[in-house]
């Protein structure tokens, strides 16, 4: 089986297919989502929060995704790997994007790269592009620009919001992005900006028009049950499950009916008894 490139999720935007992308942050979770058959494996900077504990995506360090890319990257088969720029990594110069797109793809083995803002991340996405890079870009709510966005809300809604959200995904387009992710942006704006750009548009809250959608696996799955947004649709909610399971354990260990003879080693019926364990 080979891994989908991006020749193939452009295709898909032709052939009116959807496009089906979840985020992952280790080879267990990469494997499950992988034999699923996801079109894409996103290691989002979202590894803040869901696997770091912090508040937002701002201390995500490029060593940080490069780590995670490449334990994603082992456990997938078919599935086309993006792995997100992390806060700081692109920002100062379209020299400083391509070096850091270029340890994602050495290091992390990505596919692909993902960094945030339209018209004003064009200069590096063009940079990345040209030395043979492919880029996903990202506009709406970018998680990265939280403080000056002034927290996480929905974009795009004004007359003046929806302009220039049009402009940038035509920036981003023109610069050589190969797909781009809308997130949290009215569906009809979406639905305006997939039907004008050639490349897929992969949406997060942002309505059913776009070519393809994405989610946290954490959030699909339904392992923080207190998370819960109006994009969001869970899957599966686990976390409960989860907490009954390793609540089952402690018992049995502190009961010590675990473990059984079903799970123990015995030595070799012709082994001599010991005497002195010293
Ligand atoms: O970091 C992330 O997981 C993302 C997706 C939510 C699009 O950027």
């Amino acid at each position: 089986m080979r891994r989908k490139t991006v020749v193939d999720l452009q295709k898909m935007k032709a052939k009116n297919e959807k496009i089906a992308m979840v985020t992952a942050y280790d080879a267990t979770m990469a494997r499950l989502v992988d034999t699923a058959g996801v079109d894409m494996v996103l290691v989002g900077d979202s590894l803040g929060m869901v696997i770091q504990g912090m508040e937002d995506t701002l201390s995500v360090t490029l060593d940080d995704m490069v780590y995670h890319g490449r334990c994603v990257a082992r456990g997938l088969s078919q599935a086309h790997l993006t792995v997100d720029m992390p806060f700081m990594s692109y920002q100062v110069s379209p020299e400083q994007a391509l070096l850091s797109a270029g340890r994602l793809i050495q290091e992390g083995k990505a596919q692909s790269v993902k960094l945030e803002g339209g018209e004003r991340s064009a200069a590096g996405i063009e940079k990345i592009v040209t030395a043979g890079i492919p880029v996903v870009g990202h506009i709406g709510l970018t998680p990265q620009s939280v403080n000056s966005l002034g927290g996480w809300r929905v974009q795009g809604r004004s007359d003046d919001a929806a302009e220039q959200l049009i402009q940038d995904a035509i920036a981003v387009q023109n610069a050589g992005a190969f797909a781009l992710v809308l997130e949290m942006v009215p569906a009809e704006l979406a639905a305006e900006v997939t039907a004008a750009l050639a490349i897929p548009t992969i949406g997060i809250g942002a309505g059913p028009s776009c070519d393809g959608q994405v989610l946290v696996c954490n959030d699909l799955l339904g392992l923080d049950m207190s998370f819960s947004p109006k994009f969001l649709k869970r899957y599966a909610e686990l976390e409960n499950p989860i907490k009954a399971a390793v609540s089952d354990y402690i018992e049995e260990v502190r009961a010590g009916t675990f473990p059984t003879e079903e799970q123990s080693f015995h030595r070799h019926r012709t082994a001599k008894k010991i005497t002195r364990l010293y």
